[in-house]
């Protein structure tokens, strides 16, 4: 674990910096959350001479003009589709149509280009490193955004879109730049979370061929500072941090924040920067700018072929997991003047986890923490460790990383809308999940038999306190804690964790205000 204390202390500096370089630059910061005309990202790029050529959210237009769809969800059932939009032009995603018609689960099949040449983003096909990549579960990510409720796009692995056939976008060594909200708390160390420029035939065609921003903790070209994750460069056959692949500022440890901006431009023939930032809040930290990768031939000048990518590497190389809330390509190199504006608009949205509506109750949306009930153990909390779901004892006096580990999203339930899901709090888009009956915290893939593992159907408690959790899929079986460790335990059975001793007191949890709110 390493600490971000410095970083934040360096970036709590940047607003009022950020507000100077804006105010030189003749730029309107928003002082709220607000549309206002010429404000949203592809305005200010285009006031600044280097228009979107891609505009992808599931959260909010990135015009202030627009007016159109965000993306296309797909329903389990029949297979119909339909388009989810704004609530009104410039506005946010109109999520409650989304929970409307996605009576039973939903995939993500389609992400609208917002710009005029309609780059739409479709779910991956097979590649030279992955095959067919599915859509992400549509639920899978509530978030709020300028004070609404939206769904964020969660992969998992084996999930990517992409377009082979795009007009605009930066070939052969020509200039662009582009930016990514993601998140720093949903990452791996896979192959390969990426948004940008690619092959247009899913295959790996050699240096300079590629040019997307990459966010994980895959530590391509080693040292790397810190554990990640970073904002990088993927060019093809590798991960650049500065132009001999590692990072050469060692105080580029990562960014572990739950909103990130992460930033790449290019200008196509000698030199690119990366850049990252909060997105909740602050100004961007450039993290490297300077000559192109100089370790290997073909990345100076640039090859791009002009396909975007969204969750996979070039070659659809699909290990890496990822969130996804909004991003732009631009046609030739924004100035930074421009993407502080930009990354002033994004921090005014106000991204956050979604909020509590009944903090301590089992309503869906409400935080909550599970506190046992078995004598002896009531200081102890349900909460995530190294993935795998334990009791701890937490206190007013715990760490935050022990508060938010014991705290709980309650979400309509993943396979069945009259029980509940568990979000994790501080890992959004990760659910609590049995798996051989043990239970872990684990991202959301999407499939049927994750979604079913992840339900639970509260009942009075077994003990007569608080609440028991039954399995959706094994509905005799609750959710206990036995040696501090959470099972799936029956009344008695043939595991350990099934002894019949104690068996109603450890399965009787009681539901209360949430150690992080
Ligand atoms: O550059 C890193 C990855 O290497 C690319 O995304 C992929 O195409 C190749 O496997
Ligand atoms: O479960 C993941 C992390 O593992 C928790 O946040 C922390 O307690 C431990 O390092
Ligand atoms: O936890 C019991 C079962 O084990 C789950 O349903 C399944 O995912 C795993 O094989």
């Amino acid at each position: 674990m390493f600490s971000l204390t410095s970083i934040r202390g360096l970036r709590a500096t940047l607003p009022a910096l950020l507000m100077a370089v804006a105010a030189l630059a003749g730029v309107m910061v928003a002082a709220q959350p607000s549309n206002a005309a010429g404000s949203l990202p592809c305005d200010i790029y285009a006031s600044a001479g280097t228009p979107c050529v891609a505009a992808h959210s599931s959260t909010r237009a990135l015009y202030s003009s627009y007016n159109g769809p965000l993306y296309q969800v797909k329903r389990a059932s029949d297979g119909a589709t339909t388009n989810i939009g704004v609530l009104s032009a410039g506005g946010y995603a109109n999520a409650s149509a989304q929970d409307a018609f996605c009576t039973t689960p939903c995939v993500v099949t389609k992400i609208y280009d917002q710009s005029p040449r309609h780059n739409d983003l479709t779910v991956e096909g097979p590649g030279g490193a992955g095959g067919q990549d599915t859509g992400v579960p549509a639920d899978a990510l509530p978030v709020t955004a300028g004070g609404h409720t939206v769904y964020g796009l969660s992969f998992s692995g084996q999930m990517g879109y992409r377009d082979n056939s795009t007009s605009g976008v930066a070939v052969d060594g020509q200039a662009e730049g582009m930016y990514m909200v993601t998140s720093g708390t949903h990452v791996n160390n896979r192959c390969c979370f990426d948004y940008g420029n690619a092959e247009t035939n899913n295959l790996d065609t050699g240096n300079g061929h590629m040019d997307a921003i990459n966010f994980g903790t895959e530590c391509w070209f080693s040292p790397c500072a810190g554990s990640g994750p970073w904002v990088q460069a993927d060019l093809e056959n590798g991960l650049f941090q500065s132009e001999a692949g590692h990072s050469k500022n060692s105080a580029d440890t990562g960014d572990r924040d739950p909103f990130v901006t992460a930033l790449l431009k290019n200008n196509g023939q000698n030199h690119f920067a990366l850049k990252d930032g909060n997105a909740q809040s602050g100004g961007l930290t450039t993290e490297y700018s300077g000559s192109e990768p100089t370790t290997a031939s073909g990345y100076s000048p640039m090859h791009q072929e002009g396909a975007i990518v969204l969750g996979t590497g070039g070659d659809n190389s699909n290990g890496s997991i990822g969130s996804f809330f909004e991003g732009v390509m631009t046609a030739g190199q924004p100035t930074d003047a421009a993407d502080n504006a930009v990354q002033a608009n994004i921090t005014s949205v106000g991204y956050g986890a979604a909020g509590p509506v009944a903090a301590g109750s089992l309503v869906p949306g409400s935080t909550i923490s599970l506190r046992a009930t078995t004598p002896g153990y009531t200081d102890r909390y349900v909460r995530h460790q190294y993935d795998g779901a334990v009791t701890s004892v937490v206190n007013s006096a715990s760490t935050a990383l022990d508060k938010g580990d014991a705290s709980w999203i309650v979400r309509r339930g993943l396979a069945n809308p009259s029980c509940v899901s568990f979000e994790s709090r501080n890992y959004p888009g990760d659910f609590l999940r049995h798996q051989n009956f043990r239970v872990y915290r684990r991202p959301m893939d999407g499939s049927a038999g994750f979604r079913a593992d992840a339900t639970f159907c509260p009942q009075t408690g077994k003990n007569g306190q608080g609440s028991s959790l039954a399995s959706s899929n094994y509905p005799s079986k609750y959710l206990r804690h036995y040696d501090n460790t959470i099972y799936l335990a029956s009344d008695g059975g043939s595991n350990a964790w099934d002894s019949a001793t104690s068996w109603a007191d450890d399965v009787s949890w009681a539901v209360d205000r949430p150690w992080t709110p």
